[in-house]
């Protein structure tokens, strides 16, 4: 039985850090596991520009600790209204890629994109700059089941987008169905997915358990089991359009725990833990390295990490929650419960 695993120092491209106090609150976790992280945009005004990226960014390095080596990539919040100017300025200054929230999909996507066709100019832009379009996947139409909303998308817009933009690189952002397990498998190459350790350790019923769970409530909402299973073969199959994107997303205790709980799982205090879990309970330690550590890279263009960390197979019981600062707290995936596996600092 393996006890112990090194390997290269993973990235993680999708990740949520928020601002102010709580970013200096989360940030720790993501910097201590990943060298690099695609930092979302979905800020309260969004990060619309370069300008309020690269400010953003600065904020960021001001909060890492200290001893730190992590390196966020910026990402713009794509509005109907965006400019193929502002798309020239974006791969100016060194911004990763750009993001799209139908409106009203998710945490803070009020600004979102309401029809599709808006974004054409930019999205002609982006392929043009390359700049990859980062895609939460989810219609919004209120007569769709929201468990369907994965596969709608794919059907009537995914198809459609990568027909018209050909060349502009895509990521279906953390994918939760077969469906979108088999698009991206048949997929051009141009085209991959993120997979959150979330949708491959757990399926629907974890929303249930007894109660309501709304810590186990995040969008694109857990699915049934064959879809995690597929999801989670996915993962672990060595295809290297899949790759590590952990969509840790946190809220306040008090933001969860109401009447309408909003949506996001807090896993960045395991961020490389739960998915080593998930490889080793599929017999697949050997596709973690590839799936964690080079495939996003390699897509994103961007040289592999150089570095190392090693893991040891010795069990911890994640805190009840963590400070949030201002007085919050956020309770983590696996609260109060083992994680097989830990980071050796
Ligand atoms: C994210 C958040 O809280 O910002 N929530 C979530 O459930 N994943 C937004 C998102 O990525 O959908
Ligand atoms: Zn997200």
């Amino acid at each position: 039985m393996t006890t112990k695993i090194t390997f290269t120092r993973p990235d993680d491209w999708h990740l949520h850090l928020r601002d102010g106090v709580a970013l200096a609150a989360v940030l720790p976790h993501t910097a201590l596991r990943f060298a690099r992280a695609i930092v979302m945009p979905n800020l309260k005004p969004p990060v619309t520009t370069t300008a309020l990226a690269l400010a953003y960014r600065k904020r960021i390095m001001d909060a890492l600790p200290k001893e730190a080596r992590f390196e966020p990539l910026m990402t713009l919040y794509l509005t109907d209204n965006m400019t193929a100017e502002e798309i020239a300025l974006a791969k100016a200054g060194q911004i990763a890629a750009v993001k799209y929230y139908p409106a009203g999909a998710t945490t803070n996507s009020e600004s979102g994109v309401t029809a599709l066709p808006k974004t054409y100019t930019a999205l002609a832009a982006m392929e043009e700059h390359d700049l990859p379009l980062l895609l939460h996947g989810e219609v919004t139409d209120s007569d769709v089941d929201v468990f369907d909303r994965e596969k709608i998308f794919i059907d009537r817009h995914l198809n459609e987008i990568a027909k018209r933009f050909p060349k502009l690189r895509i990521v279906l952002e953390h994918i939760t169905t077969q469906e979108a397990v088999e698009f991206i498998q048949s997929a051009p190459r141009t085209i991959a997915a993120t997979i959150t350790a979330h949708h491959v350790l757990l399926n629907r019923n974890a929303m249930f358990e007894g109660g309501l769970r709304p810590h186990h409530y995040s969008l694109p909402v857990l699915k049934r089991e064959q879809h995690r299973a597929a999801v989670l073969r996915a993962a672990v199959s060595g295809n290297p359009k899949f790759f590590l994107g952990t969509d840790s997303a946190p809220h306040s205790k008090s933001a969860k725990e109401s009447a309408c709980s909003c949506a996001g799982i807090y896993s960045a205090h395991a961020g490389i833990e739960l998915y080593t879990e998930a490889f080793e309970q599929a017999g697949a330690l050997d596709k973690l390295e590839g799936f964690a550590s080079f495939y996003g890279a390699d897509f994103y263009r961007l040289p592999r990490n150089e570095e190392k960390i090693t893991l040891i197979k010795e069990a911890w019981t994640v805190p009840q929650e963590y400070a949030l600062g201002d007085g919050n707290a956020v309770v983590p995936l696996r609260a109060g419960q083992a994680v097989a596996w830990q980071l050796l600092t």
